[in-house]
């Protein structure tokens, strides 16, 4: 069977510059599958081309290069639009409209009838958790949380078998972000097909099968969320933190230990070696200085952060 999502060899250049007009490669040969029921999760720092992404599958802009599938569909062919939902990363709502109008309307949009629209609008808010004293009140003066929450019940409006969203869980407090993660949750057990871009590692972590991650316009990994981690952990820099010995006697005691380096705390100090690998050959010099008890031994950033920020060298090039 073919996958929901295909994606191959997909390019995007922008032109930039007004009187001299340049070409910036913003996604850079996107090859990707994602299977029918998967949470899907895309993962890249600020402007690596997560929305590029997104606004190419979704026919907003076009490719440079390459081509897409969405449930065996060629991009070009907007029909399948139906079958699925998109949330955009700053989406435009008719500001006058109250937040159930509004989703009346999309209802209608997808051809539902006049009394089911009613209905499905009210299932759709409860689901997305907006307070009920807010569904009449118009859209113009709801909060960036409330807005999010009615661009997510507006993606999935026609129950889509795919839901494409940008930074769903953008703009939410903590409350707010648990409860769309939960949601989320909830679309695998209906099979929806989800695939969601996002920076922050924590929600990709908790909630998706496999994820991808972008850097600079290039796919540098994609996996199972365990192979991602096992990949992150076997570069990942570990940070030490000791008590009643000085940097000084502690950098001393390092000084044959390649790539540590030891920072003065308030009472001992922080060292931090490059790899896991390293930490055993750490702790054993730590314990030849006099005084100096251990604290805590843990890794720097999230598991996955080691993959995600990457080195510059592997900057997409125009
Ligand atoms: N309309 C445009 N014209 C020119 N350059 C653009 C345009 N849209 C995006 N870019 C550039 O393309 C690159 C990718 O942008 P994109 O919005 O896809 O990143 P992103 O991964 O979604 O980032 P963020 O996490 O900030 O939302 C960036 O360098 C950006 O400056
Ligand atoms: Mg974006």
């Amino acid at each position: 069977m073919s996958a929901v999502i295909e994606i191959e060899n997909l390019s995007k250049d922008y032109e930039v510059g007004f009187l001299r007009k340049k070409r910036v490669r913003a996604l850079d040969s996107l090859s990707l599958r994602v299977e029918r029921g998967e949470i899907f999760g895309f993962l890249g720092a600020n402007g690596a081309g997560k929305s590029t992404t997104m606004k190419l599958l979704m026919r907003l802009i076009y490719p440079t290069g390459g081509r897409a599938r969405v449930l065996g569909r060629d991009i070009s062919d907007v029909s399948v639009h139906a079958r699925i939902g998109y949330l955009p990363e700053h989406p435009y709502f008719y500001d006058y409209l109250t937040a159930r109008e509004f989703l009346v309307y999309c209802a209608e949009l997808f051809g539902y009838a006049n009394d089911d629209c009613r209905a499905r609008a009210a299932e759709l808010l409860a689901a997305v958790r907006l307070d009920a004293k807010s569904w009449d009140k118009q859209l113009r003066k709801f909060s960036k949380g409330m807005l999010q929450r009615v661009g997510l019940a507006q993606a999935l409006v026609n129950d889509p078998e795919v839901v494409f969203l940008d930074e769903p869980m953008s703009g939410l407090d903590p409350v707010g972000r648990r409860e769309v993660r939960d949601l989320i949750a909830s679309l695998r057990t209906r099979g929806t097909t989800v695939f969601f871009c996002s920076h922050i590692l924590s929600d990709i972590e908790v909630l998706c099968d496999r994820a991808a991650i972008l850097q600079r316009g290039r796919l540098a990994h994609v996996g199972r969320l365990e192979e991602l981690r096992r990949a992150a952990g076997e570069q990942r820099a570990m940070e030490i933190t000791v008590a009643g010995a000085d940097a000084t006697q502690l950098g001393a005691a390092l000084s044959q230990l390649g790539g540590a380096r030891v920072v003065a705390t308030p009472g001992g100090a922080r060292i931090e070696v490059a790899k896991e690998h390293d930490v055993d050959a750490a702790l054993a010099a730590v314990r030849t200085v006099a005084g100096a008890r251990l604290v805590s031994v843990q890794p720097v950033g999230g598991a996955l952060e080691e993959l995600f920020v990457g080195d510059d060298d592997s900057a997409a090039k125009p």
